[in-house]
Formats: structure tokens, sequence, C-alpha cells
């Protein structure tokens, strides 16, 4: 790996456990709960938070209580709220909800668009452009989200000129940023370099992020080679919470502590209290009643009942 001199001084974060992460629970979590996540994470810094999906509740019944969530945080000053919204039913949820930012979704594989929103791309692309020209209207921040852009779960391989095609598409319908997501964690970064490297030439390096899944344990390794590609905000999900509801297999977004802890060793600002988040993914998993997923924030909290065991 190259020398740290190439690296950022400082890269955004954005939260979207509470999104990506809980929309993969089977068992109904309180509105109560999230809102309790949420004000957590915002007290730990996140300048952006994903905090709601507007989408069908047949489709995804855990996000059905978006409109409560948001009704209910405590919100930061500056801080951005976003949610999904597949169609104009969910822009108008979010615009009643006030978020500050509202995220279309697309998919660089047509297996996938028609799982995931029960559309062609195409089609998809005509269906944002509504979205995309209300958000505008009322002075919301866009952002769009290219799904599977390393690879399928129903139609595998994926070109990196479609993700390049897809990008382009989005960008025109005036996107502020937009994500290229490894759905099922399928990436390595070499593939990383590539495409970052390829969609790059279509839409700026600075506002496109990195949203990497954890499924094949590839993700720290994947964000690390982002970096070196140039790219400087970065999803992730606290405690590694989540999955897909229409990626069946894959597991939850790289684990927040787990990417903060990586960027305190290089030395590269974030802005967030990592032991506030530790905390806080803590918090939602006794809600769950399972371990964490992050490695980072299960060592810190274990060196902590460490400390507090030979203090007794
Ligand atoms: P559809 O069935 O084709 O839509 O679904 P429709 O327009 O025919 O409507 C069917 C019913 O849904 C109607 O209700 C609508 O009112 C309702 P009915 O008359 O039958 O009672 N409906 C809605 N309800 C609430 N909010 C809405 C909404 N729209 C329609 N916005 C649709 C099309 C897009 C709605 C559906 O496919 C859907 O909701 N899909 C959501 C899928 C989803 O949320 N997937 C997970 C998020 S994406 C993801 O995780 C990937 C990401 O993390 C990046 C990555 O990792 O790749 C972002
Ligand atoms: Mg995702």
């Amino acid at each position: 790996m190259s020398a740290s001199a190439t690296m950022p001084k400082q890269v955004k974060i954005v939260e979207v456990g509470p999104r990506d992460g809980l929309q993969n629970e089977k068992e109904t979590i309180p509105a109560a709960v999230k809102i309790e996540l949420v004000d957590r994470l915002t007290r730990a810094g996140f300048p952006n938070i994903e905090a709601a999906s507007f989408v069908s509740p047949k489709w995804v019944p855990q996000m059905a209580t978006s409109a409560e969530v948001m009704a209910g945080i405590v919100r930061g000053p500056g801080v951005i709220y976003s949610a999904l919204t597949p169609n104009m039913k969910g822009f108008e949820a979010a615009l009643a909800s006030k978020v500050q930012e509202v995220v279309i979704f697309g998919a660089a594989s047509e297996a996938f668009s028609q799982k995931n929103i029960n559309c062609s791309i195409a089609e998809s692309i005509e269906r944002f452009r509504d979205v995309a020209q209300a958000a505008k209207q009322h002075g919301l921040r866009l952002r769009a989200a290219v799904s599977c852009a390393f690879g399928c779960p129903y139609q595998g391989e994926v070109s990196i000129e479609s993700v390049a095609d897809v990008t382009a598409r989005l960008r025109d319908l005036g996107c502020d940023e937009i994500d290229i997501a490894d759905t099922i964690g399928v990436a390595t970064p070499n593939k990383v370099h590539a495409v970052f490297g390829r969609v790059a030439h279509e839409f700026p390096l600075a506002q496109l992020s990195g949203h990497f899944h954890d499924t094949y344990g590839q993700a720290i390794g994947n964000i690390y080679a982002a970096l070196e590609a140039g790219v400087i905000i970065f999803h992730s999900s606290v405690a590694g919470l989540g999955g897909c509801p229409y990626a069946k297999g894959a597991t939850g977004n790289v684990a927040t502590e787990d990417v903060l802890y990586l960027m305190q060793g290089l030395g590269i600002e974030t802005g967030v209290d990592l032991d506030m988040v530790v905390d806080a993914g803590q918090f939602i998993s006794a809600h769950l009643g399972r371990k964490a997923v992050s490695r980072a924030g299960n060592a810190i909290a274990a060196k902590r009942k460490d400390r507090e065991g030979s203090r007794v």
C-alpha cells in the first residue's frame, strides 16, 4: 500500500445504520428505540445521518415508522438528515418530515432494479426525474445510490461501463452526491480502484461516496483503496447493522466503529466521537439481543469492562 502522503486530511462519514442497518431487521423495532439511536448518533457528531426510508411498507415493513422517527428526533445544528425516496409518494412524505436530503436509489444491474424497486433502470430514471425536480424546487439536497456497482446477487457480474452509465444518468438529474454501492460486499481493492477510476470521469470524485457492505470481510480494505483513489465520503453503519432485504445473504454495511478506528489511525479527521459511537452500537445491539458486528467496537467495549473490573 502506498504512503499516507496521498491521504486526505478529512473525510465525511455518513451514518446509515438507522436506515440501511435497521431496514433488514425482522422484529419490529419501536420508533422510540430508533429515535434514541439517531439522537445518540447526532450527539456523536455525524454531519449526515440516513434516518428514514419512505418506501412501500409492504416492501420494507421495518421502515413504516419513518415519519414518527423523524418527528421524534432532536436535530443537531447543521446535521443533514436523509431519507430514501423512490418516487413522488416517498418524496412528499420526506418533505413533510423535514429531511434535508432525499435519496433516489438506482442500480447498475437490471435484475436488481427489478427486484428492489420493481422497474427497469430506464424506468427508474424517469421516476427519479420528478423527485429530482421537486427536490430542487424545495431546496433539498439530492443524493443517488448506484446499487450493485461491484456485483449483483441475481445477475452476477456487473460491468464497469454500466456503473459509469447509470452514474452519468443520475448526474444529469442534478445529484449533489452519488453513492457507489457494493450492495453484496463482493468488491476487492483492485476493483475499487478500477470502478472509482472510471466513474470519476462522469462525476467529481469529491462528490462520490463509497458505500461498502462487509459480506466477504473486504470493506475496510476497500475503504483504504477508495481513499487512495481520492474518495472522501464514506457510508457506514453503527455496530455493522444491516443488509438489504433484496440481496439475500448480504450482511451489513461496514461498521462505523471500524471505519472511525481506521481514520484515527491514519490521522484523518471525521469530527465524530468514536467512544460515543461505541456506546450507540452497544445500545442498539443490546436492544436487538446480539453482539455488535463491529470488531473495533467490541474491542473497545471489552477494554472498558476490563478497566472497570480492575478498579473493583
Ligand atoms: P410498486 O408495487 O411497483 O409501486 O413498488 P406502486 O406504485 O404500484 O404502488 C404499490 C403500493 O405501494 C400502493 O399501495 C402505493 O400507494 C404504495 P396500495 O394502493 O397497494 O395500498 N407505495 C408507497 N407507500 C409508501 N411510500 C411510498 C410508496 N410508493 C408506493 N414511497 C416501490 C415500487 C418503489 C414503491 C417499491 O418497490 C418499494 O417500496 N421498494 C423499496 C425497496 C427498498 O426499500 N429496498 C431497500 C433499500 S435500497 C438499499 O438498501 C440499497 C442501498 O443501501 C445501497 C446499496 O447498498 O446498494 C441504498
Ligand atoms: Mg446498502
